[in-house]
Protein backbone atom coordinates (compact mmCIF):
# COMPACT_ATOMS: atom_id res chain seq x y z
CA UNK A 1 0.00 0.00 0.00
CA UNK A 2 2.71 2.13 0.53
CA UNK A 3 4.52 1.50 -2.30
CA UNK A 4 1.39 2.50 -4.47
CA UNK A 5 1.14 5.59 -2.73
CA UNK A 6 4.73 6.32 -2.99
CA UNK A 7 4.03 5.92 -7.15
CA UNK A 8 0.76 8.25 -6.75
CA UNK A 9 2.01 11.90 -5.93
CA UNK A 10 -2.51 13.08 -5.86
CA UNK A 11 -3.16 10.34 -3.34
CA UNK A 12 -3.48 11.67 -0.07
CA UNK A 13 -0.13 10.36 1.79
CA UNK A 14 0.47 9.14 5.45
CA UNK A 15 3.22 8.13 7.71
CA UNK A 16 4.24 4.28 8.22
CA UNK A 17 2.74 4.69 11.48
CA UNK A 18 -0.77 5.30 10.22
CA UNK A 19 -0.76 2.55 7.87
CA UNK A 20 0.39 0.02 10.35
CA UNK A 21 -2.05 1.15 12.56
CA UNK A 22 -4.52 0.18 10.17
CA UNK A 23 -4.09 -3.56 11.64
CA UNK A 24 -4.03 -2.98 14.75
CA UNK A 25 -6.97 -4.33 16.74
CA UNK A 26 -8.94 -1.76 17.94
CA UNK A 27 -12.17 -1.53 20.33
CA UNK A 28 -14.59 -3.06 18.18
CA UNK A 29 -16.45 -0.41 18.55
CA UNK A 30 -17.94 -0.42 15.03
CA UNK A 31 -19.11 3.13 14.96
CA UNK A 32 -15.49 4.25 14.62
CA UNK A 33 -14.72 0.93 12.30
CA UNK A 34 -11.96 1.68 9.31
CA UNK A 35 -11.77 -0.51 6.75
CA UNK A 36 -8.49 -1.13 4.38
CA UNK A 37 -9.45 -3.32 0.94
CA UNK A 38 -6.58 -4.25 -1.42
CA UNK A 39 -7.62 -5.46 -4.93
CA UNK A 40 -4.69 -8.02 -5.88
CA UNK A 41 -4.22 -10.00 -9.23
CA UNK A 42 -4.77 -12.87 -9.59
CA UNK A 43 -3.06 -15.42 -9.18
CA UNK A 44 -0.31 -14.00 -8.07
CA UNK A 45 -2.40 -12.52 -5.34
CA UNK A 46 0.80 -11.40 -3.44
CA UNK A 47 0.24 -7.79 -6.08
CA UNK A 48 -1.23 -5.15 -4.97
CA UNK A 49 -3.25 -3.07 -7.68
CA UNK A 50 -5.22 -0.67 -5.69
CA UNK A 51 -6.25 0.08 -2.36
CA UNK A 52 -8.87 1.71 -0.20
CA UNK A 53 -8.85 3.54 3.15
CA UNK A 54 -11.73 4.29 4.71
CA UNK A 55 -13.39 5.67 8.60
CA UNK A 56 -16.39 5.32 9.80
CA UNK A 57 -17.65 8.47 12.13
CA UNK A 58 -20.99 7.15 13.73
CA UNK A 59 -23.57 6.58 10.41
CA UNK A 60 -20.91 8.74 7.90
CA UNK A 61 -18.01 7.41 6.60
CA UNK A 62 -15.17 8.83 5.11
CA UNK A 63 -12.94 8.10 2.06
CA UNK A 64 -10.01 8.76 3.42
CA UNK A 65 -7.52 7.28 0.34
CA UNK A 66 -8.30 5.28 -2.66
CA UNK A 67 -4.96 4.39 -5.11
CA UNK A 68 -4.90 1.84 -7.75
CA UNK A 69 -1.51 1.25 -9.71
CA UNK A 70 -0.68 3.41 -12.61
CA UNK A 71 -0.10 0.58 -14.62
CA UNK A 72 -3.67 -0.63 -14.81
CA UNK A 73 -5.65 3.01 -14.24
CA UNK A 74 -8.66 3.15 -16.73
CA UNK A 75 -9.46 -0.53 -16.67
CA UNK A 76 -12.31 -0.58 -13.65
CA UNK A 77 -10.04 -1.43 -11.08
CA UNK A 78 -11.05 1.75 -9.08
CA UNK A 79 -14.84 1.57 -9.60
CA UNK A 80 -15.20 -1.51 -8.62
CA UNK A 81 -13.03 -1.34 -5.14
CA UNK A 82 -14.94 1.96 -4.73
CA UNK A 83 -18.80 0.25 -5.59
CA UNK A 84 -17.71 -2.43 -2.89
CA UNK A 85 -17.20 0.37 -0.15
CA UNK A 86 -20.18 1.83 -1.39
CA UNK A 87 -22.32 -1.55 -0.80
CA UNK A 88 -20.41 -2.04 2.22
CA UNK A 89 -21.36 1.67 3.67
CA UNK A 90 -25.28 1.10 2.83
CA UNK A 91 -24.90 -3.16 4.00
CA UNK A 92 -24.13 -0.91 7.47
CA UNK A 93 -26.82 1.43 7.14
CA UNK A 94 -24.96 4.23 6.10
CA UNK A 95 -26.23 7.19 5.96
CA UNK A 96 -23.41 9.13 3.58
CA UNK A 97 -19.94 9.12 2.41
CA UNK A 98 -17.84 11.88 2.40
CA UNK A 99 -14.16 13.17 0.89
CA UNK A 100 -11.84 15.53 0.20
CA UNK A 101 -9.75 15.89 -3.06
CA UNK A 102 -6.94 17.89 -4.43
CA UNK A 103 -9.18 20.84 -6.90
CA UNK A 104 -6.49 20.13 -9.27
CA UNK A 105 -6.93 16.09 -9.02
CA UNK A 106 -9.40 16.23 -12.85
CA UNK A 107 -9.23 12.52 -12.87
CA UNK A 108 -9.98 11.48 -9.34
CA UNK A 109 -13.10 14.46 -9.04
CA UNK A 110 -14.12 12.87 -12.72
CA UNK A 111 -14.22 9.37 -11.06
CA UNK A 112 -16.19 10.78 -7.85
CA UNK A 113 -18.86 11.97 -10.30
CA UNK A 114 -19.13 9.27 -11.99
CA UNK A 115 -19.85 6.88 -8.72
CA UNK A 116 -22.69 9.84 -8.39
CA UNK A 117 -21.05 11.58 -5.48
CA UNK A 118 -21.77 15.36 -5.58
CA UNK A 119 -18.98 18.21 -5.06
CA UNK A 120 -20.42 19.60 -1.94
CA UNK A 121 -18.15 22.50 -1.21
CA UNK A 122 -14.42 23.63 -0.51
CA UNK A 123 -11.41 23.72 2.15
CA UNK A 124 -9.57 26.57 1.47
CA UNK A 125 -6.06 25.85 1.90
CA UNK A 126 -6.33 22.21 3.36
CA UNK A 127 -3.67 20.62 2.11
CA UNK A 128 -0.05 21.17 2.32
CA UNK A 129 2.94 19.92 0.10
CA UNK A 130 1.96 21.61 -2.36
CA UNK A 131 -0.79 23.77 -0.57
CA UNK A 132 -4.00 23.27 -2.32
CA UNK A 133 -7.64 23.60 -1.71
CA UNK A 134 -9.84 20.84 -1.69
CA UNK A 135 -13.26 19.49 -3.29
CA UNK A 136 -15.47 17.84 -0.66
CA UNK A 137 -17.61 15.62 -2.12
CA UNK A 138 -20.67 13.89 -0.89
CA UNK A 139 -23.00 10.65 -1.64
CA UNK A 140 -26.17 10.19 0.36
CA UNK A 141 -27.17 6.64 0.84
CA UNK A 142 -30.58 7.40 3.06
C1 LIG B 1 -8.74 8.19 -9.25
C2 LIG B 1 -8.36 6.70 -9.46
C3 LIG B 1 -8.48 5.98 -8.12
C4 LIG B 1 -9.33 6.09 -10.48
O1 LIG B 1 -9.09 4.68 -10.56
P1 LIG B 1 -9.22 3.88 -11.96
O2 LIG B 1 -9.17 2.43 -11.68
O3 LIG B 1 -8.21 4.41 -12.91
O4 LIG B 1 -10.67 4.34 -12.44
P2 LIG B 1 -11.72 3.48 -13.32
O5 LIG B 1 -11.02 2.81 -14.46
O6 LIG B 1 -12.49 2.59 -12.42
O7 LIG B 1 -12.64 4.66 -13.88
C5 LIG B 1 -14.03 4.78 -13.62
C6 LIG B 1 -14.51 6.08 -14.25
O8 LIG B 1 -13.90 7.20 -13.59
C7 LIG B 1 -13.64 8.23 -14.55
N1 LIG B 1 -12.18 8.41 -14.69
C8 LIG B 1 -11.21 7.63 -14.14
N2 LIG B 1 -9.99 8.12 -14.47
C9 LIG B 1 -10.20 9.21 -15.26
C10 LIG B 1 -9.34 10.12 -15.92
N3 LIG B 1 -7.99 10.03 -15.85
N4 LIG B 1 -9.90 11.14 -16.64
C11 LIG B 1 -11.24 11.27 -16.72
N5 LIG B 1 -12.12 10.40 -16.14
C12 LIG B 1 -11.61 9.40 -15.41
C13 LIG B 1 -14.22 7.75 -15.87
O9 LIG B 1 -15.57 8.20 -15.92
C14 LIG B 1 -14.15 6.23 -15.71
O10 LIG B 1 -15.09 5.55 -16.50
P3 LIG B 1 -14.72 5.21 -18.04
O11 LIG B 1 -13.34 4.64 -18.07
O12 LIG B 1 -15.78 4.22 -18.41
O13 LIG B 1 -14.82 6.51 -18.79
C15 LIG B 1 -6.91 6.57 -10.04
O14 LIG B 1 -6.79 7.42 -11.15
C16 LIG B 1 -5.81 6.88 -9.05
O15 LIG B 1 -5.34 6.00 -8.32
N6 LIG B 1 -5.34 8.16 -9.04
C17 LIG B 1 -4.21 8.55 -8.20
C18 LIG B 1 -4.58 8.59 -6.73
C19 LIG B 1 -5.71 9.56 -6.47
O16 LIG B 1 -5.77 10.66 -7.01
N7 LIG B 1 -6.64 9.13 -5.58
C20 LIG B 1 -7.75 9.95 -5.17
C21 LIG B 1 -7.36 10.70 -3.96
S1 LIG B 1 -8.71 11.76 -3.40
Amino acid sequence: MMALEHDSPAAGHWSRRQYEDLFIATSGDRRSERVAWVAEEEPRASEVLAFLVAHRIDTEWELENIVVAGTVRRQGVGARLLSEFIAHARAERGSGIFLEVRESNQSARAFYRKAGFEETGLRKSYYSNPPEDAIVCGLRLS
